[in-house]
This record gives structure tokens, C-alpha cells and sequence, in this order.
């Protein structure tokens, strides 16, 4: 049986009320958010079919009949550039049986979509081209039999979806985030690496986990020596759907790296301020973007079940940085792979004790506000409220 997620989130509202109580009294989101199917599956709902989610680099399907499997929410899509040169998003489903069109994680270039199952084809804008041998079946009508089209755009070179075709525009998703990116020229820079992670943990203990340094002293001390973890600001921006803030780099340190040493090129179009720091922002609910001097990196997050997720971590330099006979990202991806798993270790920790029925949610610390952002985010969505953050200063 489906779970009902219409409404609100399957959650008692006094244990949401304590974790939108003012920044101070708070508790974190209880356990339920967690650990339940019924909270996942909506979310899934809300969150994830409901907003705008992030499906990685425009630059996947680049050029005309580039065609990419993906998933977002509770449906697989069809990313697909069109010979007009147009990004479209299509639910990945045939229109006869509703075999997939191309696999999870599949891409290829080609002309026409073509069903692998009785060989149904569509144009690159989602139009039933030919349907073979369908005799003198009489209600084949080209126009009724078209993709099922969804919600896409672009920012920043990142695509997003939004599979309920609900959400407000992009932009005011994105909010006053893109004034703060707007340096870093994202849409032009190119991927060097990218990582894959599974995860024993909640999607939202991984967001939770970057939201702050508090831990850093403790489980990151290479990080700890480049960037001092009680460094920087968050952001207090409250238009669009993003958390996050900067942290300063060490004197030495020209970036992140084991050394501080960076073996990029410094983005042209930072100020000396943004030269010195990092910024780390979670546009929600599923793509972290980290800022630096030199590089930008992201971790793209999917829930899998509520306690495991999967997490692609990318690495985007400055496209001439890259075409240098010399270049080598590893300083850079190296650092963050450690980080990482470093990470990964405290979050599945994490995990393990929330799983346990004698977890009880903890308080938010002073250091820890933009976590109590991101979880009054969650918590004021899952009470059928909009989705928005509290301040801290309203306390
Ligand atoms: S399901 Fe695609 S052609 Fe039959
Ligand atoms: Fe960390």
C-alpha cells in the first residue's frame, strides 16, 4: 500500500514544535524524519518531486540527440537536447508498456529515442515518431502517444527538475544564492573528477553533517590545518531555498588541499575577500555546492531508502586550468575524498545511534545555526507550512 502524502508529513506535530522552537531552545527533527518509509516517501513527494532538484551538468547532453537516464524522486527521467539545441525532460517511460527508454545512468547521442522492448521511437522533443508493426490498431494517433514532458531548467550550468511541474520558477528556488555565486562563473567551468559514495545514512544526516564544523577539530584535522573550523559566517539571506556559509582559509593556505597549495588557476572573477574563503551552500534539498578560490565542488545527494543514500561528488575548474599539459586535480580531490570519508565514517555513526529506538534528538549548538536552518527548512515543510528557514535572530 502507498503511504498518504498528501498534506502534512507523517510526523506528531508537538515533536515539529520543538525543532521549530527559537534557536537556543530547539531540539533537531526527530527520529522519525530518519528512519521512517512513510517520511521518505514523502519527501519524495514533496521535496523531491516537489521542488527543484538538481540532475547534475547541463554539459551531460551537450550536443543535439545527447540523451542521459537518471532519477529524480519517485520517477525515472529523460534528459535529452533537442536538434533545436534545447534541454527537455521527459518522464523515462514508453508510451505503449512503459518500458524505460534508457537505462538509470545511461547516456548516448543519437538521432531519435528508440523503446529497447518493441522498438516504439520519438523525435528528440518527445513525439512519437514510428510505432512498428501496429497493424490496423486504429487508435495510434502521433500526438496522443508523445513523452510525457516535465519541468527543466538550468542555472548556472547545473540542470534541475521539477517533476510535479508545481514549483515556482528556478530562480526564486535559487534566490539570493546566485548573487553570491555570481564570481565564480559556474556555468563555465568543466567537471575534472567525479566520485560516487554510498552511504548507511539518511540523505538529510549527510546535509546536517556539512552544515557545520563543530566536529571538525575531531575528525578532520587535515581540513582543521588549511580552513580553522570556527572561521566564517553564515549567510543570512533568507529568499530562495538555500543554507549554508563561508569559511576562511588559513594564511598559508591558497585552497584546500593537504598543503593549502593549489595547483589550479584562481577563478578570474573573485573578489580578494572571495579569494580567501570557502563558501559551502545547500541549495535543497539535494545539491551541496563549495566555493573556492580555485575549483567549485559539489555532492549531489539521493535518498535510497531512509537510511542509505548515494552521493556523486564532482570537482569543476576553470576549463583552461584543465586543457594545462600538467594539470592534475588530484590535489584538490584527493584532500576532499579524505574529507569525505571522513565524514562518511561520523555520519553513518550518526546513523547507527538514531537508528536505535533510545535516540533522542539533540539541541543545536552556537556553531551549529545553519544546521538549525536547514532543519526548521524541513521541519516548517513537513508541518504544511512553505518551505522556509527560521533566523536565529528571531530568538
Ligand atoms: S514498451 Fe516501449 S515499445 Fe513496447
Ligand atoms: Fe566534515
Amino acid at each position: 500500500m502507498e503511504a498518504d502524502v498528501s498534506g502534512p508529513a507523517p510526523i506528531a506535530p508537538d515533536q515539529l514544535a520543538r525543532t521549530l522552537a527559537p534557536f537556543g531552545k530547539a531540539r533537531m527533527l526527530p527520529r522519525a524524519a530518519y528512519v521512517s518509509e512513510d517520511v521518505l516517501a514523502w519527501e519524495r513527494e514533496h521535496f523531491f518531486d516537489g521542488t527543484w532538484v538538481c540532475a547534475g551538468r547541463a554539459d551531460l547532453v551537450a550536443q543535439p540527440g545527447g540523451q542521459l537516464g537518471t532519477r529524480i524522486g519517485s520517477t525515472g527521467v529523460l534528459l535529452m537536447r533537442g536538434n533545436d539545441n534545447r534541454l527537455r525532460a521527459f518522464a523515462n517511460i514508453c508510451r505503449h508498456r512503459g518500458h524505460e527508454l534508457l537505462a538509470c545512468g545511461a547516456s548516448t547521442t543519437r538521432g531519435a529515442v528508440v523503446c529497447p522492448y518493441h522498438g516504439w521511437s520519438y523525435e528528440l522533443d518527445g513525439s512519437l515518431r514510428h510505432a512498428p508493426r501496429t497493424g490496423d490498431v486504429p487508435n495510434i494517433i502521433e500526438s496522443e502517444f508523445g513523452l510525457v514532458p516535465l519541468a527543466v531548467d538550468t542555472w548556472a550550468g547545473w540542470v534541475f527538475v521539477n517533476v510535479d511541474g508545481k514549483a515556482a520558477p528556478l530562480a526564486e528556488h535559487i534566490g539570493g544564492f546566485a548573487e553570491i555565486a555570481a564570481n565564480w562563473e559556474c556555468e563555465r567551468l568543466a567537471v575534472g573528477a567525479t566520485h560516487h559514495y554510498e552511504l548507511n545514512a539518511n540523505w538529510k544526516v549527510a546535509i546536517e553533517n556539512y552544515h557545520e564544523c563543530y566536529h571538525c577539530p575531531l575528525i578532520h584535522p587535515e581540513l582543521s590545518r588549511v580552513s580553522p573550523p570556527e572561521s566564517g559566517d553564515n549567510v543570512d539571506d533568507v529568499s530562495g531555498a538555500f543554507v549554508g556559509g563561508s569559511m576562511v582559509l588559513a594564511p598559508h593556505a591558497a585552497t584546500m588541499s593537504i598543503d593549502g597549495r593549489s595547483q589550479g588557476v584562481p577563478l578570474p572573477g573573485l573578489t580578494d575577500e572571495q579569494r580567501r574563503e570557502v563558501m559551502y551552500i545547500n541549495v535543497f534539498p539535494n545539491l551541496l555546492v563549495s566555493l573556492h578560490p580555485d575549483l567549485v565542488m559539489t555532492h549531489r545527494i539521493e535518498p535510497l531508502t531512509p537510511t542509505t543514500s548515494r552521493v556523486e561528488c564532482q570537482w569543476l575548474f576553470d576549463p583552461a586550468a584543465i586543457a594545462g599539459p600538467d594539470f592534475d586535480p588530484s590535489y584538490a580531490v584527493d584532500f576532499w575524498d579524505l574529507t569525505n570519508r571522513q565524514d562518511w565514517a561520523a555520519v553513518e555513526s550518526v546513523q547507527r545511534g538514531i537508528n536505535s529506538p533510545k535516540f533522542v534528538p539533540g539541541v543545536f549548538t552556537e556553531s551549529e545555526d545553519a544546521v538549525y536552518h536547514f532543519a526548521t527548512m524541513v521541519a516548517s515543510a513537513y508541518a504544511g507550512q512553505p518551505l522556509a528557514r527560521r533566523s536565529v535572530v528571531e530568538a
